[in-house]
């Protein structure tokens, strides 16, 4: 168990750059998720971690060590592919004792060690099979159990769940979060499924074009995003966004869709010092409701009834605010009819505001220190 640290680390293939300056640290014994949209450089940087890649400049350390010029098998770590990239012409109990025999390892080392780790994944059944025999979730689990054999420093998961099915993807999260937690091995899992790295993640690593957009908990990320990129990535359905005009007077006030709000203490006074013409107004779906009244210290604007997508537990509807659709996700028994005029109510607290040049969160303006390293 170590923790993995990046220093200034740039990966370039040709004229693209995969992973642009990233300083970031993995801490010991965690699970941390970098999350991501496709492109936006995790597998590159899960590789370089991994060592099939070398940086075009930049560090890398596992715990004191610096690994950046060391091949892959000298690192120690395990990974486990997309695709699985099991050895098809060879037996499950062959495949998991492969890394093992690649170091000439006893055998009967190694067949102690393919038992323990077939016992930990529940595939002790399935050890005298050939990969074709097998349904996705359980070529998953010996991927797992080939990559955990040789008691890694740290485990590197490139988008492990996303060739399984919904309800497989949902078991095999919840079961690989308790396995990381039983072994307590330093875990990196990328992804592109917000939903999955808040659920499993301590520690959510959110990077776009390369760069890192923020560190943080699934808490941090969710309430707290840094940047507009972050606030729209993180959440389903996608946070709301409108352009916000504020206005300077004894009171700091934000005009939204022809409705002013007083925004919260910490965002009045670092528009009032900034003075900030214009903003942009972010909430989420979830933190709306829709009314008949105004309703007073919120953020209250009118809007039309576009469509309403019932799920059962819940709906999502959609308004048309100033040509512009926002959601607002109610209780099942809420179903106003298109074209219908009502209020969209946001408690003050959770109203977000960015500056549409920086497209940073101005709340940690009002902070000592920003929320991310960088
Ligand atoms: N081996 C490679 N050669 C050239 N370009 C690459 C290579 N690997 C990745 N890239 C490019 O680097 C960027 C990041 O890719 P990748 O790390 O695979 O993203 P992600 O895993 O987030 O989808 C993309 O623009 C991709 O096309
Ligand atoms: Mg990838």
């Amino acid at each position: 168990m170590v923790e993995v640290r990046l220093e200034n680390v740039t990966k370039r293939f040709g004229r693209v750059v995969a992973v642009n300056n990233v300083t970031l640290e993995f801490p010991d014994g965690r699970f941390s998720a970098l999350l991501g949209p496709s492109g936006s450089g995790k597998s590159t940087l899960l590789y370089l971690i991994a060592g099939i890649y070398k940086p075009t400049s930049g560090r890398i350390f596992f715990g004191d060590r610096e690994v950046t010029h060391l091949p892959p098998k000298e690192r120690n770590v395990g990974l486990v592919f997309q695709n699985y990239a099991l050895y098809p012409h060879m037996k499950v109990y062959d495949n998991i004792a492969f890394p093992l025999r690649l170091r000439k390892i006893p055998e009967s080392t190694v067949d102690a060690k393919v038992q323990e780790v077939a016992k930990l994944l529940r595939i002790e059944e399935l050890l005298d099979r050939y990969p074709s025999q097998l349904s996705g979730g359980q070529q998953q689990r010996v991927a797992l159990a080939r990559a955990l054999v040789k008691e890694p420093d740290v485990l590197l998961l490139d988008e492990p769940l996303s060739n399984l099915d919904a309800l497989l993807r949902l078991t095999i999260r919840a079961e690989l979060k308790k396995l990381q937690k039983k072994l307590g091995i330093t875990a990196i899992h990328v992804t592109h499924d917000q939903a999955e790295a808040m659920s499993m993640a301590d520690v959510i690593v959110v990077i776009d074009h390369g760069r890192v957009q923020q560190v943080g908990s699934p808490d941090d990320v969710y309430n707290r995003p840094r940047n507009l990129f972050v606030a729209g990535f993180i959440g389903s359905p996608p946070a709301n966004m409108l352009h916000g005009h504020v206005h300077h007077s004894t009171a700091v006030e934000v005009e939204v869709a022809g409705a002013r709000f007083q925004p919260r203490e910490e965002y009045a006074k670092v528009l009032a010092e900034a003075g900030l013409e214009e903003v942009i107004v972010v909430f989420r779906p979830e933190h709306a409701q829709l009314s008949l009244e105004p309703s007073p210290n919120a953020l209250s604007i009118v809007g039309e009834v576009y469509v309403v997508e019932p799920l059962g537990k819940e709906n999502i509807v959609t308004m048309i605010v100033a040509g512009v659709p926002v959601k607002v996700v109610t209780p099942p028994d809420v179903r106003p009819q298109a074209g219908e005029k009502l209020y969209i109510t946001v408690p003050v607290s959770r109203v977000m505001l960015f500056d549409p040049e920086t497209e940073l969160n101005l709340e940690q303006l009002a902070e000592p220190r920003g929320l991310c390293p960088d």
